[in-house]
């Protein structure tokens, strides 16, 4: 059996520190709103800033620990006053208001299984995940509900209450509630979080967390985003996306640092300021965002000093190794690539402060975290023992924030596990040194901007098109992107290809699925490759389209 990467584990559980760090609630039982903010709002950290809200516009609002647990307290009680029971689904839809914050944290209170969602996803992906994930309360905006929302409102079945946190109704309830709340007496095997993430066939997976999770976002916190007691922390990512929850709310609440929050999308000059306005002193960001950045040039970078930064990460797409060296130019420190996914719950693979970046890897596995290369078919798995040879990544199964099931789908999660250990679905390699290099995903899944997009979601939305017999979605390379997605179409008979027809089809894409998942590009085609079974060939229409060797294609129907 391989035995590599495995000095530090076993001897001693590498996660008591981080357990020993945190209170439990009192009486028994961990909840990590209490972990994140109860906890301090009850010592000195009370009065500290937990999050710099910057609003869209010039506004500014800094909310204390203190002022949190009150805030998320009234939302527990909001809820609780809606029949939220333990277990139950509070769905948050918002942008990054400090309001999602709270409703988050008061969902965790209450024992509720919190799913915060993208407010970029159009009415059909809110739809589905909203229904995959049994919503009992969803949590939005006057506007987002008007705008996504209203449309799908009679198709979600589950759907008990709306609360539109900015609504006369919705304030007067919430200023009406009480600042205190008891929480609910959860255990770390309790779930916590559900997020959504795609796969190659079907619709999309709720990847369900548990409140023993915080031991790692403590852990992580600690090791891998090299948090201290006074920093500042600013992630740049959404919480719709698991990295702006495990690392845009948790981890940094957790360590009681102060968590810089902006409404605001990308935008060079703004980031540039805020980084020095703010003193941001650690920042968590995506290499989509530093391509940008990239391409805005180092000299905006050096019109502004920080001082305070100290360190910077990087996660979500491979880190190009150019990406590394423009950090030392433009900020004088190289950016630490991470790895970890949906599943993971928190960082897994790590360029540390203690160590050596090398530059396009993404570093090696954090203590407690035991990483191999293997290869598994119908014989069994093989384990690559050799460096530089590529293969799938596997983690032995059992770190704390490892996802505990795919929501009403126990074969899928299942299928992940092999003799303890959990199949990424990621290829790789280690080098002699024990770093790990993304190779590429073993599946059809795109990742656009740092976002995971089933092609499945996307086919689907575009087939609901009048004209349109068959789609098949791939990504296609981008340099900023990483990927882009692409859509090839199959028209009904009796419709031609035309601009009028192509700008038809992406307008009703973008307005079903919305900006951040809709295709890119699309193009006719006349018979798209299938297998003699009636399966879209993506990988087919991806090595085509890049002109690459088109592999095996004994499976494919004839003429195709
Ligand atoms: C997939 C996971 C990152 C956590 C939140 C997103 C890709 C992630 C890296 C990296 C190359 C990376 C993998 C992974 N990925 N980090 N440092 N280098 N690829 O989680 O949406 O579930 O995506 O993102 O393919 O499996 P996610």
């Amino acid at each position: 059996m391989n035995g590599v990467d495995r000095p530090h584990i076993i001897r001693k559980s590498p996660w008591d520190e981080a357990r020993r760090a945190l209170a439990g609630l009192p009486g028994g039982g961990l909840n990590i709103a209490h972990e994140a903010v109860d906890r301090h709002a009850a010592g000195p950290r009370a009065s500290r800033v937990a999050l710099r809200w910057l609003g869209m516009d010039e506004t500014r609002r800094d909310i204390t620990y203190g002022e949190l647990a009150a805030l998320s307290n009234r939302f527990a009680n909001v809820y609780r006053s809606l029949g939220v029971a333990k277990g139950d689904a509070v769905i948050v839809l918002c942008g990054r208001i400090p309001e999602l914050y709270a409703a988050v944290l008061g969902g965790l209170k209450c024992g509720a299984v919190v799913s915060p969602l993208f407010a970029a996803f159009g009415p059909e992906p809110l739809q589905t995940r909203i229904n995959l994930g049994h919503g009992k309360v969803l949590v939005t905006t006057e506007a987002l509900y008007e705008r996504k929302v209203k449309k799908i409102a009679g198709a979600m079945p589950t759907l008990a209450h709306v609360l539109k946190v900015d609504s006369g109704e919705a304030r007067t309830m919430i200023d009406a509630a009480s600042e205190r709340f008891e929480i609910e007496r959860t255990s770390p095997d309790d779930p916590s979080f559900l997020h959504f993430t795609s796969g190659t066939t079907g619709m999309p997976k709720g990847a369900q967390h548990v409140h023993g999770a915080a031991v790692m976002h403590y852990a992580t916190g600690t090791v891998a985003l090299d948090l201290h007691d006074e920093d500042i922390f600013w992630c740049t990512a959404d919480p719709g996306w698991i990295t702006g929850t495990s690392y845009g709310i948790v981890a940094p609440l957790l360590h009681g640092v102060t968590s810089v929050v902006d409404e605001a999308e990308f935008d060079a000059e703004r980031w540039y300021a805020i980084l020095e306005a703010e003193k941001v002193s650690v920042w968590y960001t995506a290499p989509t965002a530093i391509r940008m950045l990239m391409k805005a040039g180092a000299e905006v970078a050096k019109r502004r000093a920080y001082p305070s930064l100290r360190f910077i990460a990087s996660v979500g797409e491979p880190l190009n190794p150019e990406a590394v060296w423009w950090g030392m130019d433009a900020f004088g420190m190289p950016i630490h690539d991470n790895w970890w996914q949906t599943e993971t719950g928190g960082i897994m693979i790590a360029n540390t402060a203690a160590m050596d970046v090398k530059p396009g890897s993404m570093g090696k596995p954090l203590p407690g975290v035991e990483a191999a290369i293997a290869h598994r078919d119908a014989k069994g798995i093989r384990w690559v023992e050799a460096p530089d040879e590529q293969g799938e990544l596997v983690l032995r199964a059992g770190w704390p924030s490892m996802f505990r099931g795919y929501l009403d789908q126990e074969e899928r999660y299942r299928k992940c596990f092999a003799q303890g250990w959990y199949f990424t679905g990621d290829l790789a390699r280690r080098d002699a040194d024990g770093y790990y290099w993304f190779v590429g995903r073993a599946d059809d899944v795109i990742k656009s901007a740092g976002h995971l997009i089933g092609p499945f979601e996307v086919e689907s939305a575009l087939m609901e098109h009048p004209a349109v017999a068959q789609a098949g979605v791939i990504g296609k390379p981008d340099p900023m992107l990483g990927e882009m997605v692409k859509a090839f179409v199959e028209l009904k008979p009796g419709n031609e290809p035309s601009e009028e027809l192509r700008l038809s089809i992406l307008g009703h894409a973008r307005k079903r699925l919305g900006a951040a998942v809709a295709p890119k590009e699309i193009a006719f085609a006349t018979a798209l490759p299938r297998t003699r079974s009636g399966k879209i060939m993506r990988r087919l229409l991806k090595a085509r389209e890049l002109g690459l060797p088109e592999g095996d294609t004994s499976t494919l129907e004839e003429g195709a």
